[in-house]
C-alpha cells in the first residue's frame, strides 16, 4: 500500500486544478506583456487572479507579485526591504525556528552589516510578544515571524505581533506558506506589511508563489529584467500556473471545514494508536494550538532516519522535519530550538497528513510502526 504523510513538504496536485490550467499551456498561451489580443487577454486574467487572490486573503490586488514559491518571496522580502530600508536602521529580528528560506537570508543580511537577532521560542514552540518587546530597539526596521510552523506545525500569534510592530513603526513580514486552509488569511485585519505564500502546499501547482508586498514601503528588487510586477519582479507571468494557483487557493477555502474536520480526526487517531500501540513516545511542540494536519513524535532510543527509511520499503512517506534539513542531514533547529535534549534531537518523525490520507492508510502505517519500532529498539545499544 502507498502512503503518503508529507503534506507538509508538498501536496498532490488537485486534478480540478491540472484541468483549469491546461488551456494556458497549448491554446491561451499569449505572453501577459504582449500588446496583441492574445496578450491582452492574458494580462486580463492575471489582474483577476490577483483580484480573486486579494478577496481571499483580505489584501490589495495591487500588492500582490507572483513568484516562483515560498523560497522566493521570502528571499525577495527579507532582502529587499532590509537593503531599501537601511537608512533608517539596521536592525532586524527573525524568529528562530523559521524555514531556511528566511534564515538564510537572515545570515547573507548578517553578513553584509544588518544586525540580525533570532527571537526565542518557548518549549511549546511559540514566539511570545513580551520576548519581542524586550528585542526591539529603536534602529529596528523588521520582525520576521512565521504564521505556522512546518516542522511541528505551531500556529503563532501573528496578528498580535504585527499590530505591536505596526504600532512601533517597525515592518512585518508573515511566512504564511504553511498555514492554508488551517488560519484564515487576513492581511488589513492582521496589520501585517508583507506575507508569503506557496501553492504546492495546498494542492495546487509546484513552482509558483506570491509576495505580498505594501507597494507604499520601499523595498529593493531582486530579480531584475523586463519591469514585469510593478518592477519589482521581472521574468514572464507563468500564467498556467497562477491560474492553478488561483483555482487551488479558491477550492481550498471552499472545502476547508470537511477538510479541516477530517484530517483533525486521522491525526487525532493516529495519535491514540501510536499512543497506546507504542512505548516511549511523545509530541513535539504544543498538543493542541498546531494545525490538525502535523502530528511530529519522538519514539525514543531510536533514529528517525531508520525509522523513515524502514516506513519508506513498506511504501509509506514521512520525514524527520522540513525537506531542506533532509538534504543536510542536520538535527532539526525547530527542535532544538524548543528545548529538546542532543540526544533526543534525531529520534522524531512528522507526520502531515492531508485530503487525500485515509484511515486504511493510517491503520496500515501503525501497523508497519508498531514492526519497525519494535526491531529497531530491540538491536539498539541506548537504553
Ligand atoms: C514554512 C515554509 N516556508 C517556505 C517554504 C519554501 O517554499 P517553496 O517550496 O515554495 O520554495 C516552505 C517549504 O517547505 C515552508 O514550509
Amino acid at each position: 500500500m502507498d502512503v503518503y504523510l508529507d503534506n507538509a513538504a508538498t501536496t498532490k496536485l488537485d486534478e480540478r486544478v491540472l484541468e483549469k490550467m491546461k488551456p494556458y499551456f497549448t491554446e491561451k498561451y499569449g505572453n501577459a506583456s504582449s500588446i496583441h489580443h492574445m496578450g491582452q487577454e492574458s494580462s486580463v486574467l492575471l489582474t483577476k487572479c490577483k483580484e480573486e487572490i486579494a478577496k481571499r486573503i483580505n489584501g490589495d490586488p495591487d500588492n500582490i507579485i507572483f513568484t516562483a514559491g515560498g523560497t522566493e518571496s521570502n528571499n525577495m522580502i527579507l532582502k529587499g526591504v532590509a537593503r531599501a530600508n537601511q537608512g533608517k536602521g539596521k536592525h532586524i529580528l527573525v524568529s528562530s525556528i523559521e524555514h531556511a528560506s528566511v534564515l538564510k537570508p537572515a545570515e547573507q543580511l548578517k553578513k553584509e552589516g544588518f544586525d540580525v537577532e533570532l527571537i526565542p521560542v518557548n518549549s511549546g514552540g511559540f514566539v511570545e510578544l513580551d520576548q519581542i518587546k524586550k528585542m526591539i530597539r529603536p534602529e529596528t526596521i523588521l520582525i520576521s515571524v512565521m504564521t505556522v510552523n512546518n516542522e511541528i506545525g505551531t500556529i503563532q500569534p501573528v496578528e498580535q505581533i504585527a499590530r505591536f510592530a505596526r504600532k512601533n513603526g517597525i515592518y512585518f513580514h508573515t511566512d504564511a506558506v504553511q498555514a492554508i486552509p488551517y488560519k484564515d488569511i487576513d492581511i488589513k485585519d492582521w496589520n501585517v506589511d508583507f506575507l508569503s505564500l506557496s501553492a504546492h502546499k495546498f494542492y495546487g501547482p509546484k513552482g509558483v508563489g506570491l509576495a505580498y508586498i505594501d507597494r507604499k514601503i520601499n523595498i529593493e528588487p531582486q530579480v531584475i529584467g523586463g519591469g514585469q510586477e510593478y518592477g519589482l519582479r521581472g521574468g514572464t507571468y507563468n500564467l498556467p500556473s497562477i491560474v492553478g494557483m488561483t483555482e487551488a487557493l479558491k477550492l481550498i477555502y471552499q472545502e476547508k471545514d470537511e477538510y479541516i474536520n477530517r484530517v483533525f480526526e486521522l491525526s487525532q487517531y493516529l495519535w491514540k494508536r501510536i499512543k497506546e500501540e507504542i512505548d516511549e513516545v511523545a509530541i513535539n511542540g504544543d498538543p493542541g494550538n498546531r494545525t490538525p494536519n502535523n502530528l511530529n513524535v519522538m519514539f525514543r532510543r531510536i533514529e528517525g532516519e531508520a525509522i523513515l527509511m524502514d516506513l519508506s520499503t513498506k511504501g509509506i512517506c514521512v520525514s524527520t522535519g522540513s525537506a531542506c534539513s533532509a538534504i543536510n542531514l542536520k538535527a532539526s533547529g525547530v527542535l532544538q530550538a524548543i528545548g529538546l535534549e542532543d540526544y533526543h534531537l534525531n529520534s522524531n518523525i512528522r507526520f502531515s497528513l492531508g485530503k487525500f490520507t485515509t484511515k486504511e492508510e493510517i491503520d496500515y502505517t501503525v501497523s508497519c510502526l508498531v514492526d519497525t519500532v519494535k526491531r529497531l529498539r530491540s538491536f539498539t545499544p541506548i537504553k
